[in-house]
């Protein structure tokens, strides 16, 4: 009986050991299976933040609300509003609710001011526009946080706010005043955009396509080499072919472009062409995609498509490799934008469908998704700190610009000249200009 005990005790214990063993590699294979059918493109937006380069809300509560934001109702759905809604607004995508399911974690909200205020109220316009900016993360202290240091971006999200930075769209606003840009910085300015749609008197916008008025002045070099001490990230979106490649030959960090697509896959000149991303692949800096139709999709007899996004995000990625790409819809300051990224609850689909991986696309794995939604946007905004630092010893800057190239863009704006200027360099015009 003992020894039929132990003989049979001895089965059990091979048979339970068996078992045993069977049930766990199940459990591995399952959770292995499991984790692999379950994970989705879109759950990289919750190991890393998804950080939008540009969104222009800003403006639009300046068109609409002369930025009174006792009237805004930012909490609500505002999709189908009178003021804010699809049919009432077509310019209009954004609002918490829809942030919130579209996991955004970090986002650039731009002061803009237009550039029919370049020589005239242009720095003014835009201290309004960075202050209802401000006004507006005060009053949502519960969902949005001002944040204008890189090491902030994460903690800020992991805390459940949408890290909010403020980027200035435009060279108009700094009224070509090094003092402006560096007072911009100590307001919690991160970005600026070099131009908008038109030239400033130091730098050509991506009106004059493949020509050339001002490429990048001696002026234009000095201004990006202050940005470059201080901190301030350069934007290259909205300037000519020119002074991207001009700004590349002179920065000494690395630059980005907060809302911008790809040249060759759409032949719009607010797109990059391929050699200045290689350009931007050895500068470290990173082309934030735009979404907007126009922008993504150049065939005229077919509305864009999410498919139009992934093209360029694909492009970019397969010409200089994963780490120089991420997001900026350019949401609120477009008014035609793809069909599935109708709004900024839409961006989780886009992580979605990339990690699809179709035929002929790079595979993206669960890092490659962290980098493009907000990683890569860390590292650059990082390295800009970094050389900033290392300049601590260099001096401001203390160039002004003639009172000459000043007289030159007026005029050729269409303006007359130094009409309401009272600052000393307009005492210094070349005399044979004021005859002409
Ligand atoms: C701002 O909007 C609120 C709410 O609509 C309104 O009561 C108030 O009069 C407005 N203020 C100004 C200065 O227009
Ligand atoms: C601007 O730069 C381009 C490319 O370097 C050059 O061909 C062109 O002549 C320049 N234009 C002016 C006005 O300097
Ligand atoms: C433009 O779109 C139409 C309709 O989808 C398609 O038939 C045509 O091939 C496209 N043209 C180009 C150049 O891609
Ligand atoms: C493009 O979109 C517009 C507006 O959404 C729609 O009316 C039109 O039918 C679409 N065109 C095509 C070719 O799908
Ligand atoms: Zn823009």
């Amino acid at each position: 009986m003992g020894n039929i005990s132990v003989c049979c005790t001895g089965k059990m214990v091979y048979i339970n050991v068996a078992v045993c063993l069977l049930v766990l590699l199940l459990m591995i294979g399952l959770s292995v299976g499991l984790s692999v059918n379950t994970f989705k493109g879109r759950d990289a937006l919750d190991s890393a933040p998804l950080i939008d380069g540009h969104n222009d809300l800003p403006e639009n509560l300046y068109e609409k609300l002369n930025n009174n934001l006792s009237a805004f109702h930012f909490e609500d759905d505002l999709s189908n509003d009178d003021v804010w809604g699809r049919t009432a607004c077509s310019v209009c995508f954004t609002d918490l609710p829809r942030l919130i399911a579209g996991k955004v974690g970090g986002q650039f909200w731009v002061a803009y001011t237009g550039c029919e205020s370049q020589y005239k109220d242009a720095v003014q316009r835009t201290l309004r526009q960075i202050d209802v900016i401000k006004r507006l993360i005060k009053r949502y202290p519960a969902n949005l946080r001002l944040v204008t240091a890189a090491a902030d971006i994460e903690t800020t999200w992991k805390s459940g706010k949408i890290a909010s930075m403020i980027g200035i769209e435009g060279g108009q606003s700094l009224d070509s005043s090094l003092a402006v840009l560096r007072l911009y910085y100590e307001l919690g300015i991160r970005y600026i955009t070099l131009t908008h749609t038109c030239n400033t008197p130091w730098a050509d916008a991506s009106s004059v396509n493949d020509g050339s008025v001002y490429n990048l002045t001696e002026f234009g070099q000095k201004i990006v080499h202050e940005m470059n001490r201080i901190g301030m990230i350069v934007d290259l979106a909205h300037v000519s072919h020119n002074v991207m490649r001009d700004v590349l030959a002179v920065t000494r960090a690395p630059i980005i472009f907060s809302h911008s697509s790809a040249f060759s896959v759409c032949n719009n000149y607010r797109n990059v062409p391929d050699d200045v991303l290689h350009s931007v692949k050895e500068n470290k800096g990173i082309i934030m995609v735009n979404f907007y139709s126009g922008f993504v999709n150049c065939n005229s007899s077919r509305n864009a498509t999410l498919e139009d996004v992934v093209d360029h995000i694909n492009y970019i990625r397969n010409l200089i490799g994963v780490d120089h790409v991420g997001i900026g819809a350019d949401y609120d300051g477009i008014n035609s934008v793809p069909e599935g990224l109708e709004d900024v609850s839409k961006y989780p689909d886009l992580f979605d469908r990339l990690y699809e991986n179709k035929e002929e696309e790079p595979t993206w794995t669960k890092e490659d998704l962290e980098k493009l939604a907000g990683r890569n946007f860390i590292r650059v905004f990082q390295a800009v700190e970094t050389v900033r630092d290392s300049l601590l010893s260099e001096p401001p800057r203390e160039d002004i610009i003639t009172g000459n190239e000043l007289y030159i863009a007026q005029k050729r704006a269409g303006l007359k000249p130094g009409e309401c200027q009272t600052a000393d360099e307009w005492k210094n015009i070349n005399p044979i200009l004021k005859t002409e």
